[in-house]
């Protein structure tokens, strides 16, 4: 079987909370926009990670049923714990460029999970965790399935990738590397108490321009809805046709 696997966050898992909820994402922002522009009921979180978006979406009475894959079994042990107390919940180990989840979703949306977009000088570009184009269109062809027709995808907006390093608590410090790739870039993800290395991962990217982005979407059913001024800036959404 092919593997186009490269999302692997086995190592940060542990830490992954902690970096995240210290101001990396803000949760509440992205749970407040994906309630606000998604369509139907039924939702799917596509690389869902610890579950922290799906807990605060879960708490919204208006959901129905909220679903999360992803590949990394070590973040969706954490997720299984955080969601435990739902029972409006499915969680499933699986990769995209694999998926066969039981049904349709109405809405399907990523942050920062296999595909976003990211906002730098230039303009908006795509970002993969898959590497290989194959893969990707093999993943897009797999979750077009699992949307239903009129259903909608979503696609978080995030900052420019630059290297940085941030206290997160205690003597912890977060740090990250950008290294440019001729498909994209390398990620290098560090964490440091006192200069002894906790953590570290590499992710290897790849990189779409945003005109490439949106014609290979379309290939595959997702048709670009374009933004107006008074949506909300924290995702693009395109209309499954
Ligand atoms: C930066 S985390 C985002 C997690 C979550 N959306 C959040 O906001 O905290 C990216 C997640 O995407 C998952 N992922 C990457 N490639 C994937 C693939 N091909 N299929 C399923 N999940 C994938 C990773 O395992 C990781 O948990």
């Amino acid at each position: 079987m092919d593997d186009y696997t490269n999302g692997n966050y086995t190592n940060m898992s542990d830490y992954y909370d902690m970096i995240m909820t210290s101001g990396y994402y803000d949760y509440n922002t992205i749970s407040d926009a994906i309630l606000q522009s998604m369509k139907g009921h039924r939702l799917l979180e596509i690389g869902c990670g610890t579950g922290l978006i799906l807990e605060k979406i879960l708490k919204e009475e208006s959901i129905s049923q909220a679903t999360g894959f992803d590949l990394t079994e070590s973040m969706l042990d954490i997720a299984e714990r955080r969601l435990k107390g739902f029972e409006n919940t499915a969680l499933y180990l699986q990769d995209v460029t694999t998926l066969d989840l039981p049904g349709q979703y109405d809405t399907a949306f990523s942050y920062g999970g296999v595909w976003y977009f990211s906002r730098n000088d230039d303009g908006l570009s795509m970002i993969s965790h898959i590497s290989d184009d194959e893969g990707n269109r093999k993943g897009l062809s797999k979750l077009a399935q699992h949307v239903v027709v009129g259903g909608h995808l979503l696609l978080g907006i995030q900052g420019p990738h630059v290297d940085y390093e941030s206290p997160i608590k205690g003597d912890m410090v977060y740090s990250q590397k950008i290294i440019p790739t001729t498909i994209g870039f390398t990620k290098n993800y560090f964490l440091k108490k006192n200069d002894e290395v906790l953590m570290s991962q590499t992710i290897n990217y790849r990189v779409y321009s945003f005109e490439d982005a949106l014609s290979l979407l379309a290939e595959f059913g997702f048709e670009y809805k374009s933004v107006k001024e008074d949506d909300n800036h924290i995702f693009l959404k395109f209309k499954r046709v």
